[in-house]
């Protein structure tokens, strides 16, 4: 039991610094930095969307309170939309906005796991999701997953059943994937679900790149009839409409679930930021074209970064993931190597912070700086990476 000046054991070990130690290197350095290590963008959110296009004359109390639930048309927009994209009709009960995804997840967990319980998080992952884990008290279990996909032999299903513990609770699966910018194929799904069912698992899905998919339309796990009973689904509009500071998610899933959610952001969050409900509202109302504009621009994007460093074109997203080994230097490791991209100008996020058999790995936004600054950084990278790089007229 903490007492002072201890602290929560559940806290203990959790850093501020989760995507680059190396900030205060940059900061220190001056000049040039892009700064590639944080999934952000360059771009705002549509117009009627954005902070100073809600007005009080319009909408009276403003500044109060939103329902625990979400502002009514921000829940209507959401039905709207998942109704247009997937033809499914949500139960509306089933619906709970969340001031962003992060803290809806850390409200899933909360719900749904005690401390104590086991999550599996097939990896690399979204850096953020361990510690949402730690600090619910549950035992991240990580299970190397998304690089291994296209290893001869790698068997999805046998690698998360070998994870499996009586502990094991849930399993954390997000696709469209940060931080390797892949889909994941049906088939690897059909074994979360399998593994899911047999252990009697909730399955947490993060959808938060579910727009920025650049090839073939990818169904939802929510969507299927094997995982719909036991799926809550994660969304944000920080991904999709440029909106991460508006702190404006939503989460739907089964009906006790549903309930046991809402009641936690009761006594959490209560309401996410009532102006931003309602510009989230007008974004997935009025923003289909600039969504439009925004995936042919990431995916421009994605692509010269990939071509830079010789990976495929990502499906969907905003990362990138490499495996840095290749280009130590003798005797360098994973700290060294990021010094010498960030001392020629470039932040990248250490692999580690996406999973604990990443040691040798990188990752990249491509959405954090606008295309001639993305461009320069690039060349900058291939520099240090001893790569032919890009040329702007590529572009
Ligand atoms: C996979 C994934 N899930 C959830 C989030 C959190 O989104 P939000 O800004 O809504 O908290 C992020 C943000 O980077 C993410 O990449």
């Amino acid at each position: 039991m903490p007492r002072h000046p201890s602290l929560s054991a559940a806290t203990a070990g959790l850093s501020a610094d989760v995507y680059s130690a190396l900030a205060e290197r940059a900061r220190r350095r001056g000049g040039t930095i892009h700064p590639l290590h944080v999934g952000d963008t360059y771009l705002d959110p549509p117009e009627g969307a954005r902070a100073e296009a809600q007005r009080t004359a319009e909408h009276p109390r403003l500044h109060n309170y939103a329902p625990v639930q979400g502002e009514p048309a921000l829940l209507a927009a959401i039905r709207r939309r998942l109704a247009g994209r997937y033809g499914h009709d949500l139960d509306p009960a089933c619906l709970q906005v969340v001031p962003g995804a992060t803290t809806g997840l850390a409200l899933v967990l909360a719900a749904l796991l005690d401390p104590g319980d086991e999550l599996l998080l097939p990896s690399p992952f979204w850096p953020l999701i361990r510690g949402l884990a730690t600090t619910r008290g549950c035992a991240p279990v990580e299970v190397p997953f998304f690089t291994r996909l296209g290893e001869p032999g790698f068997d999805p299903e046998a690698a998360l059943e070998a994870a499996v513990t009586p502990r094991t609770a849930a399993v954390y699966v997000n696709t469209p994937h940060n931080p390797t910018g892949r889909i994941l194929p049906e088939p690897v799904v059909d074994a979360v679900a399998r593994v899911a069912r047999r252990h009697d698992l909730w399955v947490l899905a993060d959808d938060a790149y579910e727009e920025l998919v650049y090839g073939q339309p990818h169904r939802p796990l929510w969507l299927r009839a094997d995982l719909a009973d036991r799926t809550v689904a994660s969304h944000t509009l920080s991904k999709s409409y440029a909106f991460a500071g508006g702190r404006v998610g939503f989460v739907h899933g089964p009906p006790d679930a549903m309930r046991a959610i809402r009641g936690v952001q009761v006594f959490n969050a209560y309401c996410a930021p009532r102006p931003m409900q309602l510009g989230a509202a007008r974004a997935l109302e009025e923003g289909d074209a600039w969504l439009a504009e925004t995936r042919r621009l990431y995916a421009r994007a994605g692509a010269e970064a990939a071509a830079a460093l010789g990976l495929p074109a990502p499906e969907a997203g905003t990362f990138l993931f490499l495996d840095a080994a290749p280009y130590f230097l003798p005797g360098e490791g994973l700290p060294g190597f990021l010094e010498r991209c960030l001392d020629a100008g470039v932040l990248l996020t250490p692999g580690p912070a996406a999973g604990r058999d990443y040691g040798t790995w990188v990752r990249l936004c491509f959405t954090a700086v606008p295309p001639a600054e993305l461009t320069d950084a690039l060349g900058r990278l291939a520099r240090v990476l001893g790569r032919s790089g890009v040329s702007r007229s590529d572009r």
